[in-house]
């Protein structure tokens, strides 16, 4: 197989981190006979330095081009002064936008060397299993612009969505339902929100559609709320930008371990964007100690949503969860009795574990 991958680095661990999944990527490409070409464009604060923009123009048309794009992270304290259209984040908003990237899957599985770690006690969240499935380029982040009037003592952010833009995300959800335990939570505020009774209309008619998958709706503060109580419940939920950006920062503190989640931004025709849930780290970055291995997943996440290459995305699953079980970790991680390592280490072994077991299936395919 022939493909065309964009690099996105960004900033702080960014930088760091895409290195170790290109490598993992090379690997695979040379265990399986596949040719990944890779191309690296700016993003994000560094974008800012270069080129006075956060998204170059350069950088849009390269990612449309490709078959795929991985994104390390942007941001950092150097470019929190600017004004927002100059904001690093921009940058990562308006390339969801330019290439569609409608839904954005957030999945969040615990490991369980790292399950000691989590805020909540082990019984709680062990076995949760859930999928985050977060409409990316519509509501409050993309209304009309926002504005201040009144000398900047009234401001107005709009929330909108078209029936259309909730129906394709909504039917994004029932599919990877139906790949899953075939259970969809919808999470809205449909008892204030008029955009939230649309939602839960669409989800309504839609579920005619899935007779096999069971449905059903949630507010979003009381999902807040049974995401810490009981995790166990959820399989997939579905729900709009804002809620399902800070319920998955919710959700990623689960299982302990904030630096071991990827995931996938999708359009219709499986072009994506792949990227961890964390941040760009600058307290850590240019030390070497970044865990890389959400970056690696993510690059997972690639081979399976974009190409379809489902046994080389599970070797490299396999691959960071035989790394885990044999007790290395880096410094954001804590492991009993494990050893330390930095994030040329982590990559190395996770490099050699593929090259040596590509035919170990060893764990189900959890990140469907
Ligand atoms: C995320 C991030 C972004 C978002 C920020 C950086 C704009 O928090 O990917 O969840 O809010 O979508
Ligand atoms: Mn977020």
């Amino acid at each position: 197989m022939n493909k065309q991958i964009v690099l996105l680095p960004g900033d702080g661990i960014g930088t760091e981190v895409i290195k170790s999944a290109q490598e993992v990527l090379i690997a695979v490409a040379e265990e399986f006979g596949h040719q990944f070409s890779f191309e690296t464009h700016d993003i994000g604060g560094s974008a800012v330095d270069k080129h006075g923009t956060p998204l170059p123009e350069a950088t849009v048309e390269a990612c449309k081009q490709a078959d795929a794009v991985l994104l390390g992270a942007v941001g950092g304290p150097k470019w929190d002064e600017l004004p927002s259209h100059l904001r690093p984040e921009r940058g990562l908003l308006g390339i969801r936008k330019a290439l569609n990237l409608f839904a954005n899957l957030r999945p969040v599985k615990g490991f369980p060397k790292l399950l000691h770690a989590s805020p909540l006690k082990e019984e709680v969240v062990k076995g949760s299993d859930l999928l985050i499935v977060r409409e990316l380029i519509g509501g409050l982040y993309f209304g009309q612009p926002s504005e201040r009037r009144d000398n900047g003592e009234t401001v107005v952010d709009t929330l909108s969505y078209t029936k259309k833009e909730i129906e394709q995300v909504v039917d994004k959800a029932f599919q990877s339902a139906q790949l899953r335990r075939k259970q969809l939570t919808s999470v809205d505020k449909a008892n204030v929100l008029e955009s939230s009774k649309l939602w839960r209309e669409v989800v309504e008619e839609k579920k005619t559609a899935y007779p096999d998958v069971s449905v059903e709706h949630l507010l979003v503060d009381a999902a807040a709320m049974k995401l810490i109580t009981n995790p166990g419940q959820f399989d997939v939920i579905v729900t709009e930008n804002m809620f399902g950006d800070i319920l998955s920062d919710e959700a990623s503190v689960l299982t302990g371990s904030l630096g071991m989640l990827p995931s996938a931004s999708l359009r219709e025709d499986g072009v994506g964007l792949y990227e961890p849930v964390h941040g760009s780290a600058p307290d850590i970055a240019g030390k070497g100690v970044a865990n890389p291995l959400a970056m690696i997943l993510s690059s997972a996440l690639m081979l399976r949503h974009s190409f379809h290459l489902e046994n080389e995305a599970e070797l490299i699953e396999s691959a960071v969860q035989s790394i885990l079980n044999e007790g290395y970790y880096t410094a954001d991680l804590q492991v009993k009795d494990g050893q330390q390592v930095g994030t040329k280490e982590m990559t190395r072994l996770i490099v050699e574990l593929i090259k040596s077991q590509n035919t170990t299936k060893s764990i189900q395919n959890c990140y469907a």
